[in-house]
C-alpha cells in the first residue's frame, strides 16, 4: 500500500495527537470501575495480602507481554481488532470480532453502574439512603425484584434516568471522534481523576479505625497461595483491569504514531493502572476500618460483595464519617470519571471496527453501534431485574468471554500464524524496552498454559452448580447464550466483504518501521 492510501486511510479513521495522549487515553481505559469497586473486593477475598503476590506475578508474566502483544498487533496492522487480525490472516478476522462482540456486552452493563454512581453522588449531598443503605440499594434504589420473576422489564425511573444521561454523554463523546473525544476526555479526566482520589484516600487513612482496615487488606494469609481459586483471581482481575484481550488496546494502538515507542508506554500504562488499583485498595480498606469501628465489629463483617462494595459500604462511611458528604461527592464523582473513560474506550472497539468494515461515517457510526446498545442497556439493566442480569453476564463474559478469547488469540498468534518475530521487531523498531525471548517464552508457553489451566478449573466450578442460585434458564440465556452469541455473531460478520477502499495488506509506512 503506498504511503498516499495509508495516509488516506489514516486520516479518516482518526488518530491521537501525540504520545501523550495515547498514554492517557490508555490509562483511561485501564483505571475503571475494575479498580475502584473491584480489585479491594477480590484483593481481600482471596487472602488479602498474599493477594498482592499472585497479582503482581500476573501483572509482570501476564498482563505486561499481553498489552504488547495487543499494543504490536493494533500498531502494526493499524486498524480495529478485526482489521488488524485480518491483516495477519483472512481467518484470523473472527478474533477480533469475537473481542468487539464481547466489548458490545461488556458496554451494556457497565453504563449501568456508571449510572448507579451518577445517582449516588447526587444522594452523597444529603445522605438520602436513610439509615440502612444495604436495604436502600436492593430495595428503594434497584426495587430488585425476586430473580425467579425473570426479566421483569418493570422499569424503575430512579436508575433509568441516570442511565440515560450517562449515554447521552458518552454517545457525544463518542461522536465528537478519536482525538477531540475519546483523547481529550481522558487528557482532562484523569488528571481530575487522580486529585480526588488522593484527597479521598487521604481522607480515608485520617478515619479512626483506619489501620485495622489496612491490617486486613494487607495481613498475608500465605495459606491463599496454593489455592488455584486466588491464581485465577489474579489473572482475572489483571485481564479485566488493564482493558487487554478484548480489542481495547489493539485499537488505541492503531490511532499511536508509526514511531511510538510501544514498550516504554505499556510500562507506564501497567504501572500506573496497577499503581492505582493499590491507591483504590488502600483508600476503601481504610474506610471499611472505620466503618468496623463505628459499628464495634470486624472488618471482615462489614466487607459485602464486589458491587455492594460501592454502594452498600461507601454511603454507610459517608453517613458516618467527618465531611461524609464531600467524600461522598468525590467517591462517586471519581466511580463515574473512571468510569465513563474506560466505557468510552470499550465502545471505541465497536466503532472502530464498524467503520473499517463498513462505509460510514464517524458520527453515522456512533449512532448505528450506541443507539442500540443504549437501548438495550436501558431495558436491561432500568428494570427490576437489573442487579440478577448484570451479575450473571459480567460473571460470564469474563471468564468465556475475555479469558477464552485471550488464550485462543495467543495460541493462533503464536503456533498457527507463527507470527511473534515479526511482532517482537515491529516493537523492538522504536521501543525502549527490548521484546526478546522471553517475551515469546511467555506469550506462546506460560500464559496460555496458566490461563488454560484458570479457565478448565472455572468451567469445572461453573458446570458444577447453577451460577449464583438464579434460575436456570437465565443464566442459560444471559451466561452461557451471551458468551456464546458472541462467537456466533463475530463468525458471521467474518464473512461480510470489507469496504473497498480499506486495503488489506500492512501499510507500507508500518512495515518500514521495521530495522
Ligand atoms: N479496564 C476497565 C476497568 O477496570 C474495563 O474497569
Amino acid at each position: 500500500m503506498t504511503r498516499e492510501i495509508a495516509a488516506t486511510q489514516e486520516a479518516r479513521r482518526g488518530a491521537f495527537s501525540s504520545r501523550l495522549v495515547f498514554i492517557f487515553a490508555a490509562i483511561g481505559s485501564a483505571v475503571g470501575l475494575g479498580n475502584i469497586w473491584r480489585f479491594p473486593y477480590v484483593a481481600y477475598d482471596n487472602g488479602g495480602g498474599a493477594f498482592i503476590l499472585p497479582y503482581l506475578v500476573a501483572l509482570l508474566t501476564a498482563g505486561i507481554p499481553f498489552l504488547y502483544l495487543d499494543y504490536a498487533v493494533g500498531h502494526r496492522n493499524r486498524g480495529s481488532a478485526p482489521l488488524s487480525f485480518a491483516r495477519m490472516h483472512a481467518r484470523a478476522e473472527f478474533i477480533g470480532w469475537w473481542q468487539t462482540g464481547i466489548c458490545a456486552v461488556i458496554a451494556v452493563y457497565y453504563a449501568a453502574i456508571i449510572g448507579w454512581s451518577l445517582r449516588y453522588m447526587f444522594l452523597s449531598v444529603d445522605k438520602g439512603w436513610g439509615a440502612d443503605p444495604a436495604q436502600f440499594f436492593t430495595g428503594q434504589f434497584l426495587q430488585m425484584a425476586d430473580p425467579a420473576l425473570g426479566v421483569t422489564l418493570d422499569f424503575v425511573p430512579g436508575i433509568v434516568v441516570p442511565l440515560i444521561v450517562i449515554w447521552v454523554a458518552v454517545i457525544a463523546i463518542m461522536a465528537l471522534g478519536v482525538q477531540k473525544g475519546v483523547g481529550a476526555t481522558s487528557v482532562i479526566f484523569i488528571p481530575v481523576l487522580v486529585v480526588a482520589f488522593v484527597i479521598l484516600v487521604v481522607q480515608a487513612l485520617l478515619l479512626p479505625g483506619a489501620i485495622d482496615g489496612l491490617d486486613a487488606l494487607f495481613t498475608p494469609n500465605w495459606s491463599a497461595l496454593g489455592d488455584t481459586a486466588v491464581w485465577a483471581a489474579a489473572f482475572g482481575q489483571i485481564f479485566f483491569s488493564l482493558s487487554i484481550g478484548f480489542g481495547i488496546m489493539i485499537t488505541y494502538a492503531s490511532y499511536a504514531g508509526r514511531r511510538t515507542d510501544m514498550t516504554g508506554s505499556g510500562l507506564v500504562v501497567g504501572f500506573a493502572n496497577s499503581g492505582f488499583e493499590l491507591l483504590c485498595g488502600i483508600g476503601v480498606f481504610a474506610a471499611l476500618g472505620f466503618m468496623a469501628q463505628a459499628a464495634g465489629v470486624e472488618v471482615s463483617e462489614v466487607v459485602a460483595s464486589g458491587i455492594g462494595l460501592a454502594f452498600v459500604a461507601f454511603p454507610t462511611i459517608i453517613s458516618e464519617a467527618p465531611a461524609g458528604a464531600f467524600l461522598g461527592v468525590l467517591f462517586f464523582a471519581s466511580l463515574i470519571l473512571a468510569g465513563i473513560t474506560s466505557l468510552v474506550s470499550i465502545l471505541e472497539v465497536v466503532i472502530s471496527a464498524i467503520r473499517d468494515k463498513f462505509e460510514m461515517t464517524r458520527i453515522g457510526a456512533t449512532m448505528v453501534v450506541s443507539l442500540p446498545l443504549a437501548v438495550v442497556s436501558i431495558t436491561l439493566f432500568g428494570t427490576t431485574s437489573t442487579l440478577t442480569v448484570l451479575d450473571i453476564m459480567d460473571n460470564f463474559i469474563n471468564k468465556f468471554g475475555i479469558l477464552l478469547v485471550a488464550v485462543v488469540s495467543m495460541l493462533v498468534v503464536a503456533w498457527v500464524l507463527r507470527g511473534l518475530p515479526t511482532l517482537a521487531s515491529h516493537l523492538n523498531a522504536y521501543g525502549s524496552i527490548p521484546v526478546k525471548g522471553w517475551w515469546t517464552l511467555l506469550i506462546a508457553f506460560f500464559v496460555p498454559i496458566v490461563l488454560g489451566f484458570v479457565l478448565a478449573q472455572e468451567l469445572r466450578d461453573t458446570l458444577a452448580k447453577t451460577y449464583g442460585g438464579y434460575p436456570e434458564w437465565m443464566v442459560a440465556v444471559f451466561g452461557w447464550g451471551i458468551a456464546a452469541a458472541v462467537i456466533v455473531v463475530g463468525a458471521l460478520v467474518t464473512m461480510v466483504r470489507w469496504r473497498p477502499d480499506t486495503p488489506m495488506e500492512i501499510p507500507a509506512a508500518s512495515l518500514e518501521a521495521q530495522p
